[in-house]
Order: structure tokens, then C-alpha cells, then sequence
């Protein structure tokens, strides 16, 4: 491996400190609910870990679950209560949400002071109009990590491979708020390979097994994994061939390890943001 790489456990750790220290000091416990609905075990293992992660930092974590087959509206007035609920800072819905629920709707009924992940049409406007307040976490933990790992971004060519609303798009409207020369490649993109190998900054986010080789990669280039797959052997791998790339990238983010950690204490950060600012107005 040539490639340096960029420790997502430690920079993340550093973050949840730098959180746990600032809610001491503002001298009150930010609450955060997260809404869960089923029991798919991918979600229950994240649900743990974000829970855990908050209590550590001084956050009062609240699960609320709900059975898969809750209704839209008995969904929508949970939320609501959580809305008008003054010891509430912030609310995630874990997604994906069953069949049969209207994703939008969901979403579009938190309060946008209170939506954590910044998924809120407010928010996602705010974000595309370069006046980010709160940022969806993947993306925001991704420039973190690029900042702790002194990536030059400014002027840089960054190519973000996947369009999702949950990563893709906002990781896009971030690399341009810190003037990188921004392309967004998708599964219907003419010569990925090709458009791949321009970047100075690559960002997989398709949730495609190893899809990014080596040959993808400029020599020297960063490259960032936010795939998470689990082989059939029960491996986990990113969407990056780690081992191959690393002998051509000039850093490289494991999965897992890599941006993991940074969603995770993004979201605390997210919460305290929210709590602050909440208190100000
Ligand atoms: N499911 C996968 N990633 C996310 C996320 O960042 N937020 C929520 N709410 N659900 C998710």
C-alpha cells in the first residue's frame, strides 16, 4: 500500500470529544429521538450504535419503535408530538421506511430546526444555496475527514460517484461551498471509468461491491468510500477495491473505519447545533 490513510475512528473520535466538551460547558443535555419502524437488523445495529454514541457525549438519546406496520398518519403524529416536544432538539426517521409510507411526506412533516439530517427541503435548499445550517451527516463527516487529512479542496477536481438525496447530491453542494470544480456521475454516466480518473478528490457512493478499480484512480488522488456491502461470506468491503486502489491513490478511507465513524459524530454534532441554536431563538 502507498496510499496514507485517512483513520475515520480516530478523527471521529476527536469530534465526539470536541462535542461531549462543548455540551458540558453549554450546561444542559440536548435530546435527540430517533424513529424507527420494524426491525430490520441493519437499522437496529446503526439505531444501537447512534444511541450509545450520544449517551457518551451528554445527549439524551430516545428510540422510539414502532411495528413495520404503523400507519402514514400514526407516523406523521408521533412525529408531530416530537415536534411540539420542547425537550426534543432533534429527529431522525430512520430510512428506508416500509412500503406503502411516502418517504417525502415523512420527511417534509419534522421541523426543520430539528431535522438532524438535514433532509428537510429547507434545509436541502439552504445547503444548495451555499448557506448550509444543518447538513445531512455522511457528506458533512466526508469534508471533515478531508480537512483533518489536509486535502486541498479549492480549485480541486472532485468527481462524486452516485446522486442520491441522502449523499451524493449533498456531498456534491458541499465540495462546491469549499470551491471545488464539482462533476456528479451516475449509473447512467457515459465512460464512468474515464470521468473517475479526472478526479483529484473521489467520492464513491453507489453501494456497489469494490465497483471503483484501480483503474478508476488518477495516480495520487484521494479517494473516499462511503460504501458499506457486505459480501456473501460476510465480509464487509466498500465501493472501492481497497487493497488495488491503495497502491495508486495518494490517500485512501477504509471501510469499514473510514466514513463510518464520521456519520455517527456528525450526527451528535448536528444535535448540539440544532440544541444551540433552538436556544437562541
Ligand atoms: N439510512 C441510511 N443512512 C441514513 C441516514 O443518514 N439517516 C437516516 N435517517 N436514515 C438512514
Amino acid at each position: 500500500m502507498t496510499a496514507r490513510l485517512i483513520d475515520g475512528r480516530s478523527i471521529a473520535a476527536a469530534l465526539r470529544a470536541s462535542v461531549a466538551r462543548r455540551i458540558t460547558s453549554a450546561g444542559f443535555r440536548p435530546g435527540l429521538a430517533v424513529v424507527v419502524l420494524g426491525e430490520d437488523p441493519a437499522s437496529a445495529v446503526y439505531v444501537r450504535t447512534k444511541d450509545r454514541a450520544a449517551r457518551e457525549a451528554g445527549i439524551d438519546a430516545r428510540s422510539i419503535r414502532l411495528p413495520a406496520d404503523t400507519t402514514q398518519a400514526n407516523l406523521l403524529a408521533t412525529i408531530e408530538q416530537l415536534n411540539g416536544d420542547p425537550a426534543i432538539d432533534g429527529i431522525l426517521v430512520q430510512l428506508p421506511l416500509p412500503r406503502g409510507i411516502d418517504q417525502h411526506a415523512v420527511i417534509e412533516a419534522i421541523d426543520p430546526a430539528k431535522d438532524v439530517d438535514g433532509f428537510h427541503p429547507l434545509n436541502v435548499g439552504r445547503l444548495a444555496d451555499g448557506r448550509p445550517t444543518l447538513t445531512p451527516c455522511t457528506p458533512l463527516g466526508v469534508m471533515k475527514l478531508l480537512l483533518a487529512a489536509d486535502v486541498a479542496m479549492s480549485g480541486a477536481r472532485a468527481v462524486v460517484l452516485g446522486r442520491s438525496s441522502i449523499v451524493g447530491r449533498p456531498m456534491a453542494s458541499l465540495l462546491l461551498a469549499a470551491d471545488a470544480t464539482v462533476t456528479i456521475v451516475h449509473s447512467r454516466s457515459r465512460d464512468l471509468a474515464g470521468e473517475c480518473r479526472r478526479a483529484d478528490i473521489l467520492i464513491a457512493a453507489v453501494g456497489k461491491p469494490e465497483m471503483v478499480q484501480p483503474g478508476w484512480v488518477r495516480p495520487g488522488a484521494t479517494v473516499i468510500d462511503i460504501g458499506i456491502n457486505r459480501r456473501p461470506n460476510g465480509r464487509l468491503v466498500g465501493d472501492v477495491a481497497f487493497e488495488t486502489c491503495a497502491l495508486v491513490a495518494g490517500a485512501i478511507t477504509p471501510v469499514p473505519g473510514g466514513v463510518g465513524p464520521m456519520t455517527v459524530a456528525c450526527l451528535l454534532e448536528n444535535t448540539l447545533n440544532a440544541a444551540l441554536r433552538r436556544r437562541l431563538e
